[in-house]
């Protein structure tokens, strides 16, 4: 690295330290002390009840989570800030005051309750980046409705999935959202889940792109109707601590997605504790992440983390390179953002573009950078610094996931920065037992990788997956009894620094975003020609890993162009055009252990070019001669087949 990367303090070097050490020896005065920043209409009896794997926080506390992101600044000053900054696609543009979006908040809260949605409901929002997302998951919490945002980019069949596994009886779309200039109608996706939705009783209908489209009469309803005769006001539920406060799914290692449902009092005490620690949030901000709110940073550090710090966020609606690649450039310049917080894909993206497009706009507003969703190469990370930071802006680099709620591993600038290593998210936050451990939970020397476990638990940790309690067992607490397993692999070095290394499960990171490659397989066999199907993850200069698709075909189809083309549309049609396989191959036979398990390493050797190699992996279920056999089998049939 050229020059010295920033390590000067806000206050004082060894704070992190002295302020880490405090919230190990006391955690729940230390989680206490930063709950006191909410506003509460009961404290809480208990700080914590931890019934392993089950933890209960802030218990008998009273809470909302819109009073506490709209009503308690309407009160001050902040009543007439800039709440949202809003750029849609083709340039249109909206400023939405904290007052403004309180009365919208109120307004569709009233419009919910009106469709008899109660305390406890779960609504589905199936939107675009437009300012009425916000406004839908506000007023769901508003009357203590549960949300679950499904993102925009999922097809129908992974919405109906979605709402049948919720049950929500409301579904909250737009006839159609703008991405690179044409318009995806969300509408007709939604249509076709809801026509095997059978919980849903109304859709709501936001009009954003003026398309045509059908309205089923006494099911559907325009957004804009419906707020025509809306209340001003509606009183904010005090909901538990615990109350459910959203459902968002997310991939897992089986066919299914889970529902990782968060809390209320937890999870904002999570986002708010990391808006001030990592981001440093000021009110003068312009906080800006680029990333969509149907992820969970987007939940997090779009929605929730922000507006409950008061701060002004950024929304962007469309893809981040129209109509030029220096689109997300000209944002920063414009709105004089000051933290941009964003994915190693994007970065890797605009890196290949070239330093020209940032060039030739001002970014001499932005002060602090993030970044999330999978490991940042350090090339990528000296970009950032370099061409978008200016060499000025510090980078957090914050290791979390949908079910940790908020930033877990990550620098905080706004407690005390520590020094920066590219590629490194640097040490777990105050609060958090981060440990890097061996199979047998034994922890790992420093430069030797590890799984990643969390050892106690944490404000914002998930309070289960709906409706499978046996899952949310298994998948988390079942590997280290007692302990948090987080399915990562990850190493410290010498300075106690965490080093995150990819998912130690069936669980691909395609730009970013996760998906288990079962989920995909069971998609995959669901096409007519599919017999048997297995994917895993190639290694992608900007995408981090794409999957690669193995098939089996069934007896009467032959392998070809237009099949392989009919797959890829079949997985773009079934889960998302983000997780269509970049590759698909006809093979005769998948290498598999004598138990009849795929053997993936095999496959992931294949795909990458590489011997089978290192075969004291943490996972080995097959012997070293077996796989090897295996291997050697398999290429010698896939380089002779199709
Ligand atoms: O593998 C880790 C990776 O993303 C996973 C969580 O994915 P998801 O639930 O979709 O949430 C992404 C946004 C919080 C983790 O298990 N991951 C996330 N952040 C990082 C990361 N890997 C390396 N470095 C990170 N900063």
């Amino acid at each position: 690295m050229e020059g010295p990367l920033p390590t000067e303090s806000r206050i004082w070097p060894r704070r992190y330290e002295e302020v880490y050490e405090r919230s190990m020896r006391d955690p729940e005065g230390f989680w206490a002390e930063q709950a006191k920043r909410l506003d509460w209409f009961k404290t809480w009896d208990r700080v914590l009840e931890w019934d392993p794997p089950y933890a209960r926080w802030f218990v008998g506390g009273r809470i909302n989570a819109s009073h506490n992101a709209l009503d308690r600044h309407v009160a001050t000053w902040r009543k007439n800030k800039a709440a949202i900054i809003w750029e849609g696609e083709p340039g249109d543009e909206k400023v939405i005051t904290y007052y403004r979006l309180y009365r919208e908040v109120n307004r569709f809260a009233s419009v919910l309750k009106d469709l008899g949605v109660r305390k406890g409901d779960r609504v589905a929002i199936y939107l675009p980046m437009i300012p009425e997302l916000p406004v839908a998951m506000l007023a769901c919490a508003r009357i203590g409705a549960v949300h679950t945002v499904v993102f925009s980019g999922f097809s129908s069949t992974a919405l109906a999935d979605r709402i049948n596994d919720s049950r929500a009886k409301v579904l909250v779309t737009a006839d159609g959202g703008y991405r690179r200039g044409k318009v995806v109608p969300l509408k007709r996706i939604a249509d076709e889940a809801v026509d095997r939705a059978p919980s849903i009783e109304t859709v709501v209908v936001v009009r954003r792109t003026g398309s045509e489209v059908s309205m089923q009469e006494g099911r559907d309803y325009w957004w804009h109707d419906l707020m025509e005769g809306a209340r001003d006001y509606v009183e904010p539920e005090p909901v538990e601590s615990t109350h459910p406060l959203f459902i968002l799914y997310t991939s897992g290692t089986t066919g299914k997605p889970k529902g990782i449902v968060h809390g209320t009092g937890g999870y904002l005490v999570g986002v708010e504790s990391t808006m001030r620690w990592v981001f440093d949030v000021r009110d003068e901000d312009i906080f800006w992440t680029a990333a969509d709110v149907g992820w969970i940073t987007g939940h997090s550090y779009i929605v929730y983390g922000p507006l409950v710090t008061g701060a002004t966020t950024v929304m962007y609606e469309g893809a981040p390179d129209y109509p030029s690649p220096d689109r997300w450039w000209s944002i920063v310049e414009r709105q004089g953002v000051t933290v941009l917080y964003t994915s190693p894909t994007a970065i890797r993206m605009f890196m290949r573009y070239g330093e020209e497009w940032p060039k030739r706009h001002d970014l001499s507003s932005l002060r602090l950078l993030g970044t999330v969703g999978e490991p940042i190469n350090p090339e990528a990370w000296r970009w950032y610094y370099r061409v978008i930071g200016g060499e000025r802006c510090p980078i957090v680099d914050t290791w979390w996931q949908t079910e940790t709620g908020a930033n877990m591993i990550a620098p905080c600038p706004g407690i005390s920065l520590v020094p920066l290593k590219p590629g490194s998210a640097t040490l777990p936050l105050p609060g958090v037992e981060a440990d890097v451990v061996d199979e047998g939970g034994n922890p790992v020397p420093p430069g030797v990788r590890g799984y990643l476990v969390i050892k106690r638990p944490w404000p914002s940790m998930l309070l289960g997956v709906y409706r499978d309690p046996v899952r949310y067992r298994e998948v988390y607490w079942s590997k280290f009894p007692g302990w948090y397993y987080t399915g990562d692999y990850a190493m410290r070095d010498e300075d106690g620094y965490f080093w995150l290394l990819g998912r130690a499960d069936e669980v691909l990171k395609v730009s970013g975003h996760r998906i288990g490659t079962m989920e995909l397989e069971s998609a995959l066999v669901s096409h007519e020609a599919v017999a048997e199907a297995a994917v895993v993850g190639k290694p992608h200069p900007v995408k981090g890993e794409t999957p690669v698709a193995f098939v089996v075909l069934r007896e009467g189809f032959s392998p070809g162009p237009e099949l392989r083309d009919s797959i890829r549309e079949f997985i773009r049609g079934e889960i998302s055009p983000l997780y269509v396989p970049s590759e698909v191959h006809f093979v005769q036979r998948l290498p598999k252990t004598r138990s009849g398990k795929i053997m993936r390493r095999v496959l992931r050797a294949v795909v990458s070019g590489e011997e089978v190699g290192d075969l004291t992996t943490l996972e080995d279920e097959a012997s070293v001669e077996e796989v090897k056999k295996a291997y050697e089998e398999f290429k010698a049939l896939y380089e002779g087949g199709e």
